[in-house]
């Protein structure tokens, strides 16, 4: 019977194409050249009706025969190439999940920060909190409120980075002792490092942002003899060493008798050197006894109570542990500079 034998060979020419396809796109390129519309089992079928109407039964049940065994064939071939394809994924691509890892490089903290958290930790073990206020600040907690009316001739030591409508950046962190004082009731002991800025031109030693760290105690009794025992403490700790200290007279307005605390030279040990400019000693410290005005304005009764402030640079600090003789690296982002630290 000729079309039997038709249906065969299409069968046979299928089965080998099958057998040797290679892809998927390729697979689903067959399945339509095989059993689509267009396809030469379709052209057969269409003879049928030509033949005597005792074969027809039998023709069309080989023709779907066939049909369902290329349909066979395309399945499994379709799973052999997935097969395939994930085996060659397994073998190319594998993934050793116990290999290390790359490091990638490790970034530290800046030595300011670093200092900064010394200092928090050294006074937090002297029974002191942390305080933070605002950078930009308001005119009342960055001047009034410390005894700097507007006029006072103060006002100019500290060049004034001035936003809009009584409102400035900080030029130091004395502001938040005001905002301590509103906020807590004696005694009080805080530090508060923060950023401050200046409006000044820069060079070695000076930079219109850089670090402080305001200090505040206030309770019954307090005189400048609990102060110079604090400074020496925190000094000792910072320096590994007992740092020798001596007070001048210094005018702030929010301290009164106010006090520049300075250390003998780290670096010359008080002999004399570039440093300290042969003097011997650094200037470190603003401090003193707060000012009654500072009190009342706040709420405290300054017949009841007394306190001692302080502000130093730490950018100065770090300045002098290390022996950094310019200023501006600590902002370059410089870091041939930052990984030494
Ligand atoms: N705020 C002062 C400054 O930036 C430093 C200072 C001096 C702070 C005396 C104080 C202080 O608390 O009592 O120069």
């Amino acid at each position: 019977m000729q079309i039997i034998q038709k249906l065969d060979s299409i069968l046979k020419d299928a089965l080998k194409e099958i057998e040797d396809s290679k892809s998927l796109p390729s697979l689903e390129g067959l399945r339509v050249k095989y059993l689509g519309r267009k396809s030469r089992i379709t052209a057969v079928l269409k003879g049928l009706g030509a033949l005597p109407k005792n074969e027809r039964p039998s023709a069309g049940k080989a023709s779907n025969e066939i049909k369902r065994k290329i349909e066979g064939a395309l399945e499994q071939r379709k799973e052999q190439l997935s097969r395939d394809i994930f085996d060659g994924i397994a073998t190319t691509e594998r993934i050793d999940i116990t290999e290390p890892g790359v490091q990638g490089p490790k970034g530290s903290l800046h030595p300011i920060s670093q200092l900064s958290m010394e200092i928090e930790d050294i006074f937090m073990s002297m029974g002191f909190s942390i305080a933070a206020g605002p950078e930009v600040e308001s005119d009342y907690y960055n001047f009034e409120a410390l005894n700097i009316p507007p006029d006072h001739p103060a006002r100019d030591i500290q060049d004034t980075i001035w936003t809009v409508d009584q409102t400035l950046l900080r030029t130091h962190t004395s502001s938040v002792q005001v905002r301590t004082m509103e906020t807590k009731k004696p005694p009080i002991r805080v530090v508060a490092p923060g950023r401050v800025f200046r409006y000044e031109e820069t060079d070695a030693s000076h930079e219109h942002t850089f670090y402080q760290v305001e200090g505040l105690l206030i309770d019954r009794d307090i005189s400048v003899a609990n102060l110079i025992a604090v400074m020496r403490t925190m000094l000792r700790e910072v320096f590994k060493k007992d740092v020798k200290v001596r007070l001048r007279p210094g005018y702030f307005p929010f301290v009164e008798p106010g006090f520049e605390l300075d250390i003998s030279c780290h670096l010359c040990n008080g002999k004399g050197c570039s440093v300290c400019k042969g003097s011997g000693w650094e200037e470190l410290i603003g401090c003193g006894l707060v000012h009654p005005n500072v009190l009342s304005k706040s709420g405290i009764d300054p017949d009841v109570y007394s306190g001692f402030a302080f502000g130093m640079g730490l950018d100065r600090l770090v300045m002098m542990r290390y022996g950094i003789d310019d200023i501006r690296l600590f902002h370059s982002g410089d870091l041939r500079f930052l990984k030494q630290f």
